[in-house]
């Protein structure tokens, strides 16, 4: 399973990809308005400090000037991956795009016939939003089973699915068993994956034992 990182932070994507973990980032018109800074700085700016496709929106509703705000974004660097809405538009854009090579990520994706057309359309990424289906009492996780059974049928799709909107680790083990291909966390999720009461209790019992023999590995 491939980790993204949801967030246009650079200060805390430059920490988290010492980690080796990262293999790409996500980003949305939400979290570049919270960085405070221009898109395309940001954009320039995360393409530096990961190899993997950094998602960035356009913000257009016809598909035109989506491809023409494309055609800005793929020029910033090479894993740049067009992030396009889940609309009429957005799929006519995402068809053209796939069909000359482009990366795109296809977003706010809610229903499983959604995703099938997002497939459709070529696109590499289709990003179904888990934690904003839990929030109106759906079941974000049954979305992607859903998703990840349909896309199993069919060798001719290629998509990956790349679980959006996650919460809690809970989300991303959920959608490990089920075979999703890449999680996009936010950074505090990230973090607490690593995070476990005993973890830290057994570490503190250790250490403690370790000074009584008054002894170094070092
Ligand atoms: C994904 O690409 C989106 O940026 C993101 O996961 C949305 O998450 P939210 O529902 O927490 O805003």
């Amino acid at each position: 399973m491939k980790f993204f990182i949801d967030t246009a932070d650079t200060k805390e994507i430059k920490e988290l990809a010492a980690t080796g973990m990262l293999d790409g980032v996500t980003t949305n018109p939400s979290l570049i308005a919270k960085s405070g800074r221009k898109f395309l700085d940001v954009v320039a700016e995360i393409c530096d400090l990961v190899e993997g496709p950094v998602s960035a929106e356009v913000t257009a509703l016809d598909a035109e000037t989506m491809l023409k705000e494309a055609a800005v974004l793929k020029k910033i660097a090479k894993n740049v991956a067009i992030k396009l809405p889940l609309t009429w538009d957005g799929l006519r854009a995402c068809r053209h795009l796939s069909d000359e090579g482009v990366m795109v990520n296809v977003t706010l994706c809610f229903s499983a016939a959604q995703a099938i057309l997002a497939a459709k359309a070529g696109a590499a990424f289709v990003s179904p939003f888990v934690g904003r289906l839990d929030d109106i009492g759906q079941d974000g996780m049954h979305l992607i089973e859903e998703i990840c059974t349909i896309y199993r049928q069919y060798d001719n799709f290629k998509t990956e699915v790349l679980v959006a909107s996650i919460r809690n680790p809970i989300h991303v083990t959920k959608a490990a068993k089920l075979g999703a291909h890449v999680a996009t966390l936010p950074p505090a999720v990230l973090k607490q994956l690593a995070q476990h009461v005993l973890t830290d209790k057994g570490l503190a019992q250790f250490l403690a034992d370790w000074q009584k023999t008054g002894d170094k590995i070092i």
